[in-house]
């Protein structure tokens, strides 16, 4: 095991290149990647996952920068000398072998006995549901069995630092939330530094102890998932991290909204105009309302917070929660459907009023900048 460390790692593509323009695939990028910790990159297409963990796996040299294992310098190292066990996008079997000789393999060319290959083999198998295939070739095999015959090849030995690339973006739904908690087991069984690449927030936010959120390059926030979750750093990790997504309003254009904001908890005392405030669509509630616009005409369930009238005008039923894009003034806010509403009493056309349920996770950026605004504002 390992701690990986990356500081002011930058990797540009095509910089020599004469007919595209280069591409910084990675931005100077530092963080420390504890030992036995599961750490996540996520991100958007091309915002550099890969090209991270190409870099941690000496597939790929970096322009500028440091990457260290366990404080020794290894930039200049070979892959093999690494000890890094990894799984690729592409998947990359051997089309000539079987799937028990494709998840030896790196037994085998570590000189093991042939006996400890096939235990190990048997039982790396069993954990990921092929041991029906062992006996196949690759191209008899369909995508979502490919993928894991490639995350039995890299889990069939201990490396120092597991490096995954989308380990299960061709699983059948189900599959992917079996294999997510079999790869966590396996990790807690065993803790070895798992560095994964994924675009799914749910499953960076669950199976993470830290989570890198990148954009084009650029390393956005680095943390535990609740930190992430609960204080974004900017506009952009509030809005990729967390489904349904985030609703932005600008300030302003909230207050002339907001109903019944008697404590200011939106906006603390900070000046509405420059800020930008997110509210997150599990912190809202969609309730019936007879005349949305005057102040406490509200009906339905009595509210002492803060809300916002609207026009229901999309219901999402996903069997386990309902939500509802409501129209306020122009701009759509998803909120989340309870009481009345959800037992079909409220139609879609119908006047609203949102109310801010939870009033914790209200986030508050500034408007030019999409940074986080500190959370406690200095009282002049
Ligand atoms: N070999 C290469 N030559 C030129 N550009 C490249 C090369 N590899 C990656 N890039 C570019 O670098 C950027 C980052 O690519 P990378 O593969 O790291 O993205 P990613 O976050 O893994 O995306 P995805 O989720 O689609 O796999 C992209 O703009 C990509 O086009
Ligand atoms: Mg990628």
């Amino acid at each position: 095991m390992a701690v990986v460390t990356l500081e002011g790692v930058t990797k540009v593509f095509g910089a020599s290149g004469r007919r595209s323009a280069a591409v910084r695939a990675l931005d100077a990028i530092g963080l420390t990647i504890d030992d036995g910790e599961f750490f996540s990159f996520v991100g958007p297409s091309g915002c550099g996952k890969s090209t991270a963990l190409h870099l941690i796996a000496g597939l790929e040299t970096a322009d500028a920068g440091t990457i260290r294992f366990d404080g020794v310098r290894v930039n200049d190292l070979e892959p093999k000398d690494r000890d890094v066990s990894l799984v690729f996008q592409s998947y990359a079997l051997y089309p000539h072998m079987s799937v028990r000789q494709n998840v030896g393999f790196p037994l085998k060319v570590r000189r093991v006995p042939r006996r400890e290959i096939d235990t190990a083999v048997a039982r790396v198998a069993a954990s990921v549901g092929i041991e029906s295939l062992l006996d196949r070739r690759p191209r008899a095999l369909s995508g979502g069995q490919r993928q894991r015959v490639a995350l039995a090849r890299a889990l069939v030995r201990r490396p120092r630092v597991f490096l995954m690339d989308e380990p299960l973006s061709n699983l059948d739904a189900r599959l992917r939330l079996e294999m997510r908690t079999e790869l966590k087991r396996i990790h807690q069984a065993s803790p070895v530094t798992t560095v994964y690449v994924t675009h799914d927030q749910e499953e960076a936010m669950t199976m993470s102890d830290r989570i890198a959120v990148m954009h084009r390059g650029q390393l956005q926030q680095c943390g535990t998932p609740a930190e992430i979750y609960r204080t974004p750093a900017n506009c952009f990790v509030a809005s990729f991290m967390g489904s349904p997504p985030i609703n932005f309003f600008k300030g302003g254009f909230l207050a002339r909204l907001l109903l019944n904001d008697v404590e200011g908890v939106v906006f603390r005392g900070l000046a509405p105009d420059g800020l930008s405030v997110g509210l997150r669509p599990e912190d809202l509630s969609v309730r019936a309302s007879s005349s949305p616009t005057a102040k406490g005409a509200a009906t339905g369930a009595a509210t002492t917070g803060p809300w916002i009238p609207g026009t229901l005008r999309f219901v999402e039923d996903t069997g386990r929660e309902r939500w509802g894009d409501v129209d306020c003034g122009g701009q759509m806010i998803r909120a989340r459907i309870s009481g009345s509403v959800a037992n079909g009493r409220t139609q879609v056309g119908q006047t609203v009023a949102v109310d801010i349920v939870s009033t914790e996770n209200i986030q508050r950026f500034d408007a030019s900048t999409e940074r986080r605004l500190c959370d406690e504002p200095k009282v002049s």
